[in-house]
Parts: C-alpha cells; structure tokens; sequence
C-alpha cells in the first residue's frame, strides 16, 4: 500500500539510489519534478530566440557555423528534456500549451534582447555559465532521466560556454570599440545571469520540499554564490571593469561579496513583463502553428500503419 511504498521511496531517495520512471512516488514530487522539468526545457527552447538573431549576422563564417551547432545543442535539449517529463506521464502537447497559455514559466534571462554581437558572446560565457552551475548539480538529482540528462547536456554546455568566453576574449582584447562592446554586453547580462539561480533561500517557494526530495541539490544562494566565484576571476583575465561596484573578496567568509539584486525587475520579468517575454511567446506560438502540418503528417501516418495493422 501507499504507507509502504513511501517507506521503500523514503529509502532510496536516503541511500542517493534515482527513482526511475515505473517506480512508485509522491503525487507531489511527480508534480514538483514535471514542473522544474518542464520549464527547464522550456527554457533551452525559448533560449534558442536571442542567440538565433544573430546567425544571419555573424562576423565570419566560422562564428556562424559555431553558433548554429550551439543553437542546435540547445533544441536538442529541449527535446531531451521534454522526453524525460514525459517519462512522468505528461505529454508533449499538455507543456507545450502550458507554456503558451503562460502556466509554465522559462528563464527569465532570455527575455533580455541581444543587441550587438558582443551579446552572442556574453550570453555563451555568463548565461551557459551560470546554466552549468546549476546543471552540474542537478546531475545528481534524484529523479534518473532528469539526471542522465543533465549528464549529457553540461559536457555540451561547457563547449557553449567557452565558445561565448572566447568571443568575448576576442573583443576585450581588440579595438577600443571592441572592449566597449564586450563591457557593455556583460554590464547588461550580468544581473539577469545571477538572477537565473532564482530568488534568495528565504524567498523560494519550492526548494524546502526539493532539497528534501533531492529534486534540487544545492540552494539557489550558494549555487548564485558559486558562479560569482568562478566568473569574477574571468572579468579580471578580459581585463574589463565590474560590472558591480560591490564586488569585492571577503577573506573571512572565503568569497565574493556583491551587491543586491534588483527583485522588483526580476519578478516582473518571470510574470510575464521583462522587455521581450510578448516577443518570445509570440514568435513560439507562430513556429508551432506553421509546424502543425508535421504533426497532421504524423498523425495520417499513424492512421495508416494502425489500418495496415488491422488488415
Ligand atoms: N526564471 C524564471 N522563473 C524563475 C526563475 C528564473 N530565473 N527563478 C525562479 N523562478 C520561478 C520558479 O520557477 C518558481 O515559479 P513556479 O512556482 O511558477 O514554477 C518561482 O520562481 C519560485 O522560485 P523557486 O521556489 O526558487 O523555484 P525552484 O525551486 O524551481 O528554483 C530554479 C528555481 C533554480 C530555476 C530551479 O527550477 C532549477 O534549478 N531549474 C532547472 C534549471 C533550469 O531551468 N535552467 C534553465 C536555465 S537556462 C539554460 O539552461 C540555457
């Protein structure tokens, strides 16, 4: 019965073994799992919009074949990690409407525009950046095709990641115009990439029950705090200023200090108006209307193999 199933799913979540597909669970850690999942792939979906503004544009035809595998790797995630919110019984079509009814959420970071070229880079460096931090603890999650997943797509994200840090290397140390590009890019992503980890501890709704669960590992506070860490010293290698008068080593707690986020952006970008969230859903719900005539085709063929079958 249901008691003793808790019990059996109390222990492998203890014993850090992944509860898999067919394996009992808690309506509520299905529900929490569908939901970060769901909107998790959302997210490397919408994100393919900023970035793909700019691979008509890009400067040499190496960028652009480099940032049209890096958009490709992103739509392949999204595929990877709808089919394993699948795995939880809830189909493609019921994400794909919560997504355009604005019942699931994406990141929040990809309704900022990408104004220059500079942007391609310091989206690849900061955002896949602060994406890998987070996902790289997520590759422990309890839930298994959620971790596999994340597995497979942080070895890709890190290639995303030096490819942005390189564009950006490339215009620190060029003109004048180019260093300017490359610091007013980072001054514009760098507030929205720390607001990627979520709101603080203290103010998130879900973390309390998926840290117990194991959906999520480490807190959002310490995973923000981790990448201030890593990118801080990287600002210093570009030789670019900070884009945060607050930054500063704090020898006695062993990290970077930094200054306060501005909340009252952040909730009004995640319900629904930063300056691109109508732009984004809009140009999701075209793609997806002049993609119906796949999924007709798909659905005639099953039709027909279903007719064969029966004769
Ligand atoms: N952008 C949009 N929504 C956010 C963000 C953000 N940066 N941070 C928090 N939220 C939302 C949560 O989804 C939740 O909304 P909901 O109740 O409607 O689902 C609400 O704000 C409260 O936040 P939390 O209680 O802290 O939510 P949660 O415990 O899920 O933590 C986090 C948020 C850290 C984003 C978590 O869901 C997570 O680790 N997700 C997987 C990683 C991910 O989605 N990455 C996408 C990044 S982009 C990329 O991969 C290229």
């Amino acid at each position: 019965d249901d008691a003793e199933q808790q019990v059996e799913f109390d222990r492998k979540i203890a014993e850090e073994q992944k509860i898999e597909p067919t394996d009992w669970m808690p309506d509520d850690y299905r529900k929490n799992l569908v939901r970060q999942m769901s909107q998790h792939a959302h997210s490397e979906v919408i994100g393919m919009q900023p970035e793909g503004n700019w691979i008509t544009r890009a400067p040499t035809l190496r960028r652009k074949a480099v940032l049209l595998a890096k958009v490709q790797d992103e739509a392949g995630h999204g595929l990877y990690l709808y089919s394993a919110t699948e795995t939880l019984g809830t189909s493609r079509s019921e994400m794909i409407e919560a997504l355009q009814t604005r019942k699931a959420k994406y990141a929040s970071i990809f309704n900022y525009p990408t104004l220059t070229w500079a942007d391609v880079g310091a989206i690849g460096w900061l955002v896949d950046g602060a994406a890998i931090v987070n996902q790289i603890s997520l590759q422990r999650t309890s839930y298994g095709p959620y971790s596999r997943a994340m597995i497979r797509i942080c070895k890709e994200e890190s290639f995303h990641q030096r490819q942005g840090y390189e564009i950006m290397y490339s215009l620190a140390k060029g003109s004048p115009e180019q260093k300017q590009m490359a610091q007013d890019a980072m001054n514009r992503f760098w507030w929205p990439s720390l607001m990627m980890f979520g709101p603080h501890d203290s103010d998130s709704a879900h973390s309390g029950r998926s840290m117990k669960w194991k959906i999520k590992r480490q807190s959002n506070d310490d995973l923000r705090q981790k990448f201030i860490d890593q990118t801080v010293p990287q600002i210093e290698v570009l030789g670019l200023e900070m884009p945060d008068p607050e930054i500063k080593w704090n020898e006695e707690r062993g990290h970077y200090d930094s200054g306060e986020i501005d909340w009252e952006e952040f909730y009004q970008v995640i319900n629904g108006s930063g300056p691109c969230n109508h732009q984004r859903l809009k140009h999701h719900i075209n793609a997806h209307e002049k993609g119906e005539w796949v999924r007709e085709a798909v659905r005639a063929y099953r039709v027909k193999q279903q007719e064969k079958s029966a004769e």
